[in-house]
């Protein structure tokens, strides 16, 4: 998991360009970073840590960076842990080949022993320097450089971008496998990344490049082939979003104004989705399905359960999965749909439960964020949820459009909700009003140093549940769990104590709300500290230390507007505790391996 750039022109500033698009792929990974420029040689600086080390390096460097082609990376380690050496650029013994790479090379080492054989040195334990050593030796046997990289890239088995740049060789070489990759066009350069924020400031022309297909840049031009070496005509996609729709714009964090963003995400979602005056949807996907099976990971899969109990509750059996699981589940598949809920589109296991669930005849959809992600381009149709670009590791925006893309989905099975429609419709407006009357910040004041944090919810607020804790527990560093209420009393209620507050997402007055409330009932006889989030149609608030209130709506908008209190409530934690919030240890945006 990493983020690759890869830039032919802007000469005299090459180096800044590449510079910045690390900035913006550092959510792709973030424990080393790196850069090559080509021109008579290749110069290479790395560093290990976050951007600002290699940022100090190469203002601390006698020697300055110079060509007009080069490339860069920012890592997240999966062979080797992040040093120096480690770091993305690799070269070979000659120093004239650089490359970067994300994904995982699956047959390095048989690589690494037969080069090793032939006398390549290696300086570091990644997988990746095997590449820039086979392309050395193809340039010692004549080749010229494109048809050394496609063949050394022809040995190699597993996922990869591949980008790579050679002495004296004005262009830049990418190839594809398994893992994003896109091309941008300018009139002064081109590109290569891993995602479109690497060079939007500079275009909003844009390739998807293809699993299989070798893509070259160069200051004035650029093609795309195919395994064979034809050329293939590919279409060239304007991007809608702005690039400043990338920056913070003022808050101190992505996640807070990704949080802040949520009214606008929905509203996208929406959009020419949902007819008021006769309650129908059209999601522009062909959604009959027998059965549904879920596959997604994380937070993805907190949306999976939601879109799942909402199927059920519309009459078709569906059943949220593991990503991760599927594979030794092995459910029966039959006529089901397989939908793969994905933000990012480029999850590794969720990829592939999806192939698994193809291989076995199932048809597929993908719920994702990204357009012309891999999930979006392999399943048979792409349901998008349109919440713009997501900097911030942790999910926040793209949830809520995740789960009312499938809310979305479920409502166009029916035969029109008038009520459901309205209250999605007044879901912005009311996700808004959370945001600006919100006491969240007053109750994470009040428990931050609490010994642990529980959530529970029953129905749609038990994904919600879960939901809370898992974000509270990624960006704070501090234990969290979620439960389904009810399941407290089977164990988990021995962890609960004065210093454990529990967070209870009751909504509505009915069944539910009333057995949730009993759950309630029984943490605060242990002397917990109880915090409703609630709708003020229950009496929960008799039991409560603190409510964070919602505004009272449908049942299925009401666990939406739960989970923003949750949101925030971890946000405003994280903050007292000076936590890395944006980039938290030991996780990445976009987990590209199994
Ligand atoms: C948590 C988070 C992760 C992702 C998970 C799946 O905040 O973001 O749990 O939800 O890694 O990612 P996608 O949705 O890109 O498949």
């Amino acid at each position: 998991m990493c983020g690759i750039i890869g830039c032919a022109g802007h000469e005299g500033r090459t180096l800044d360009t590449l510079v910045h698009g690390l900035s913006k792929l550092e959510y792709r990974g973030y424990d080393s970073a790196g850069v090559a420029l080509s021109g008579s040689d290749v110069q290479v600086e790395k560093r290990a840590g976050e951007l600002d080390a290699l940022r100090d390096a190469l203002a601390e460097s006698e020697t300055d960076l110079a060509g007009s082609v080069g490339i860069g990376h920012t890592r997240w380690s999966t062979h080797g842990p992040p040093t120096d050496a480690n770091a993305h650029p690799h070269r070979d013994c000659t120093g004239e080949v650089a490359v970067v790479h994300n994904g995982i090379i699956e047959n390095y080492q048989e690589l690494r022993d037969r080069l090793t054989d032939n006398g390549h040195t290696f300086r570091s334990d990644t997988d990746t320097e095997v590449v820039p050593h086979l392309i050395e030796e193809r340039l010692m046997a004549g080749d010229d450089p494109e048809t050394a990289v496609r063949s050394a890239i022809e040995r190699i088995d597993g996922s990869y971008a591949i980008a790579v740049v050679i002495a004296d060789v004005d262009r830049v070489f990418a190839a594809r496998n398994d893992s994003p990759l896109v091309l941008g066009i300018a009139e002064d350069a081109h590109f290569l990344a891993s995602d479109v924020p690497a060079f939007r400031e500079f275009t909003d022309q844009v390739v998807y490049i293809d699993d299989g297909e070798f893509a070259v840049i160069e200051a004035d031009g650029w093609h795309v082939t195919d395994a064979t070496g034809s050329l293939v005509d590919k279409p060239v996609h304007t991007v809608e979003w702005d690039p400043e729709e990338t920056g913070k714009s003022g808050y101190d964090h992505f996640m807070l104004k990704e949080i802040h963003e949520q009214p606008r995400a929905l509203r996208q979602c929406l959009r020419e989705r949902v007819n008021e005056m006769d309650g129908k949807v059209s999601v522009d996907v062909d959604f009959a399905p027998e059965r549904v099976q879920f596959v997604a990971c994380g937070t993805s899969y907190h949306a999976a359960l939601f879109g799942a109990q909402l199927l059920q509750q519309s009459g078709i059996p569906a059943q949220a999965f593991l990503a991760s699981e599927y594979a030794t589940a092995t459910p029966p598949i039959g006529d089901d749909l397989v939908v793969g809920v994905t933000q990012s589109g480029e999850t590794a296991d969720t990829l592939s439960a999806l192939r698994e669930a193809r291989r076995r005849g199932a048809r597929t959809l993908a719920v994702t964020n990204v357009v012309g992600s891999t999930a979006a381009r392999e399943c048979d149709q792409a349901l998008y949820v349109r919440a713009g670009p997501e900097i911030g590791v942790a999910a926040t925006k793209t949830f809520a459009a995740q789960v009312v893309a499938l809310t979305l989905l479920a409502l166009s099975t029916g035969d029109g909700d008038r009520d459901a429609i309205g209250a999605l419709r007044k879901l912005p407006g009311n996700v808004q009003a959370v945001l600006d009357e919100s006491t969240a910040r007053e109750v994470a004041e009040e428990y931050v140093d609490s010994d642990a944090f529980f959530f529970i919810g029953r129905g749609l607020s038990y994904p919600v549940a879960l939901e809370g804790a898992l974000k509270f527990k990624e960006i704070t560093y501090e234990h969290a769990e979620g439960f389904a209420a009810g399941e407290l009393k089977h164990g988990p209620l021995a962890l609960v104590t004065s210093e454990t507050p529990v967070f209870a997402v009751v909504t509505g007055d009915g069944e539910q709300a009333r057995k949730t409330i009993g759950n309630v009932k029984e943490v605060e006889a242990r002397d917990a500290p109880v915090i409703a989030v609630t709708d003020g149609q229950s009496d929960v608030e008799r039991y409560a230390d603190h409510v964070l209130r919602i505004p009272a709506g449908e049942p299925r908008t009401a666990a939406m507007l739960a989970n923003i209190q949750l949101q925030l409530v971890a946000y405003h934690t994280a903050a007292m505790l000076g936590r890395s919030i944006d980039k938290p240890r030991n996780l990445a945006k976009s987990v590209t391996v199994e």
